[in-house]
């Protein structure tokens, strides 16, 4: 079976650098997708409160045969629990459903300034308790900015999860956050599907003979990202897989860089609503 290779991120603990996207994935659907992505390889597994389908990842997850201490599994705590009164609730109700007793990756899903104000200062707070009970063994952030990542205190996020694909590249939240020591997650690392349509990532694909999905991926592996295709599609899901037996050389990966364009596909932290 392919190894997928893995990243050490602050607090010492291993992350498989590809994992399987639940997003927009419905609960109906979600476990035939995971029990899929699971028989193919798949280690790491990301899904979210907000995704409504924990209990649909949790039946894959109890029925997939795979060891709990083989898999990697992360949620993210939603915004209407940030409050210190509510932020235990998120966290239970996730566990719950997944059937487990621990996460290997709590993050907060979005900082939700806008509609929360500060509260996600305080959701830091009680991801740190979480932690020190066990509940997850690593804790980490999603949608930060620079100024959201400097008004939290006490540990640093061992995660950043954020958009990025090629004409999203966010270099330099990238270069805040390696300085920092957090790992970059890309969510929707094909542009949600945007990006597969970019003339010059088809040209790299066919010179390579693989597909725009699968250079995509490389792309990221290779700049050192976690990268999270989501796929209901089975043949989607093992051809976003088979991207261990080839490599970008140095100058494709510039002719990728060079597509950054500033081509944001979902919400901007600081003016999301929700
Ligand atoms: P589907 O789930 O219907 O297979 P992202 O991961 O950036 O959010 O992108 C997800 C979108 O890209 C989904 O619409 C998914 O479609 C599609 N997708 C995922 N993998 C591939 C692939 N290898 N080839 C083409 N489309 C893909």
């Amino acid at each position: 079976m392919t190894q997928v290779p893995t990243v050490t991120l602050s607090d010492g603990a291993t992350i498989p650098q590809l994992a399987f996207g639940t997003w927009q994935v419905p609960d109906a659907e979600v476990t035939p997708a995971v029990l899929h992505a699971l028989q193919t390889g798949y280690r790491h597994i990301d899904t979210a409160a907000i995704y409504g389908n924990e209990a649909g990842v949790g039946r894959a997850i109890a029925q997939g045969g795979v060891r709990r201490e083989e898999l990697y599994v992360t949620t993210k705590l939603w915004n209407d629990v940030h409050a210190k009164a509510d932020v235990r609730r998120g966290i239970e109700s996730s566990l719950e459903k997944l059937g487990l007793d621990h996460v290997d990756l709590y993050l907060i899903h979005w900082p939700s300034t806008v509609k929360h104000g500060d509260a996600y200062i305080e959701a830091w707070d009680a991801l740190q308790e979480f932690k020190a009970e066990g509940l997850a063994t690593s804790i980490g952030v999603s949608n930060f900015h620079a100024h959201h990542l400097d008004a939290i205190s006490g540990e640093v996020p061992v995660v950043n999860q954020v958009e990025v694909h090629p004409t999203f590249a966010q270099v330099p939240l990238r270069t805040l956050c390696a300085e920092r020591g957090i790992t970059v997650e890309s969510w929707s690392p094909l542009g949600s599907g945007a990006d597969l349509g970019n003339p010059e990532l088809a040209a790299v694909a066919s010179e390579l003979g693989r597909s725009v999905a699968q250079v995509i991926i490389r792309w990221h592996l290779q700049h050192g990202l976690i990268v999270l295709p989501k796929s209901v599609t089975p043949a989607r899901i093992e051809e976003n897989f088979s991207v261990f037996d080839f490599e970008l050389d140095a100058d494709t990966m510039a002719r990728i860089d060079a597509l950054d364009a500033g081509n944001r596909v979902g919400a901007d932290p600081d003016t999301a609503t929700f």
